[in-house]
């Protein structure tokens, strides 16, 4: 499908440590540019909120440059802003925010304040074109983990469960700070597995005992699991025994992995959906990835899942979503929208 007829809409991502330009067109994806202040943050073992916000500051406005240069267009021609207004870090957010609304003055063009949770969804329509609908959305990042119906050509996106505690990559990163790998530990994880075996620990699975899967059928637990983790190399520790980190990480991601795709493929089947969309940083996951389409395929579900670099955070996901509000006439955002550490799931945009 061409879209090239389509309004020019650039994205802009700064809720958190990637400072992501994006310029979409349509389904059409023309630039994708991402400055990470990771390394800075690495020492400290998470994101320090005040060294992201300046490395926003720095990052801003070279990237926009090159998203244009790589695009091959000028500022002038863009059509429509996006920027993440929420969740994230309030700082960071509101590099993007204060930079978004000062371009939309500038250039006399609509801006949409958008939720960086549905952005990681509609990514996804990047690579592979519009939803179907309706959809359930596997959405699984940093500080996220949610099952979502999508419905009503994604504009509502009403939660079915979520974690209780700790999000999916929040137990990746802590996991492997215990296995003293570097910050953010899930592509650490997903890496050291590969020599290991998933099966060497029984690692728990939350919330899927029977009476807890009554209760809670679409929610996650991974607080469990990592205490688990932390129990059990203690042990190998305080033994004088070496800790066999590939099998740890092996089987750590097992448990995560098998729990959110069992979820996710019992939501479907209990509400009769046969399509699902994997989205945020997590996605990128390849033992996830592999799980859930063999439990799709086995299941006949249709499952997709973005290429790995538009499942963490970037700029084109911003600008996808600002390209399906503008696709749908949707109101453009007041300019004195705010920015929201805690945006609901439920909102597309304010
Ligand atoms: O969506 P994202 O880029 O940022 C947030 O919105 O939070 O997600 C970041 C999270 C981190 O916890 C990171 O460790 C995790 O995604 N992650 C992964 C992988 N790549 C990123 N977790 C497991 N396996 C990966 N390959
Ligand atoms: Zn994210």
């Amino acid at each position: 499908m061409t879209t090239s007829g389509a309004p020019l809409v650039l994205g802009i991502e700064t809720s958190c440590d990637e400072t992501g330009i994006g310029l979409v067109r349509g389904h059409d994806l023309l630039a994708n540019e991402i400055a990470s202040s990771v390394e800075e943050h690495a020492r400290y073992g998470g994101v320090v909120p005040e060294v992201a916000s300046r490395a926003h500051l720095e990052a801003i406005e070279p990237a926009i440059r090159r998203a244009c240069d790589t695009a091959g267009v000028a500022l002038s021609d863009v059509d429509a802003l996006a920027v993440t207004a929420g969740p994230g870090l309030v700082g960071a957010l509101l590099v993007g925010v204060a930079t978004a609304k000062a371009l939309s003055v500038a250039l006399g063009i609509p801006l949409y304040g958008v939720n960086h949770l549905a952005s990681h969804v509609v990514v996804d329509e990047l690579q592979h074109g519009p939803l179907a609908d309706p959809t359930i959305a596997l959405l699984v990042s940093g500080g996220h983990s949610s099952l979502l119906m999508v419905t009503d050509d994604v504009r509502e996106f009403t939660p079915l469960g979520q974690t209780l505690d700790d999000a999916a990559g929040e137990a990746f990163d802590k996991v492997a700070r215990l296995l003293g790998l570097p910050f953010p530990g899930g592509p650490w994880i997903d890496r050291m597995a590969v020599d290991g075996d998933p099966r060497a620990i029984a690692f728990p699975r939350g919330l899927t005992a029977a009476g807890d899967r009554d209760r809670h059928p679409y929610d996650f637990s991974f607080s469990g699991l990592k205490t688990a983790v932390a129990r059990w190399v203690k042990a190998r520790e305080l033994a004088g025994e070496p800790v066999p980190v590939a099998d740890v990480a092996a089987s750590c991601q097992e448990a995560i992995v098998d729990v959110l795709t069992a979820k996710m493929v019992t939501a479907c089947g209990a509400l009769g959906v046969r399509h699902v969309v994997i989205g945020g940083g997590v996605a990128a996951n390849s033992r996830l990835r592999a799980m859930a389409q063999a439990r799709c395929d086995s299941a006949g579900i249709e499952l997709r899942v973005p290429r790995p670099g538009l499942c963490t955070d970037n700029g084109a996901m911003v600008a996808a979503l600002g390209a399906r509000l503008v696709a749908q006439g949707a109101v453009p955002s007041d300019l004195d929208f705010p920015t929201s550490s805690t945006m609901a799931v439920t909102r597309r945009a304010w």
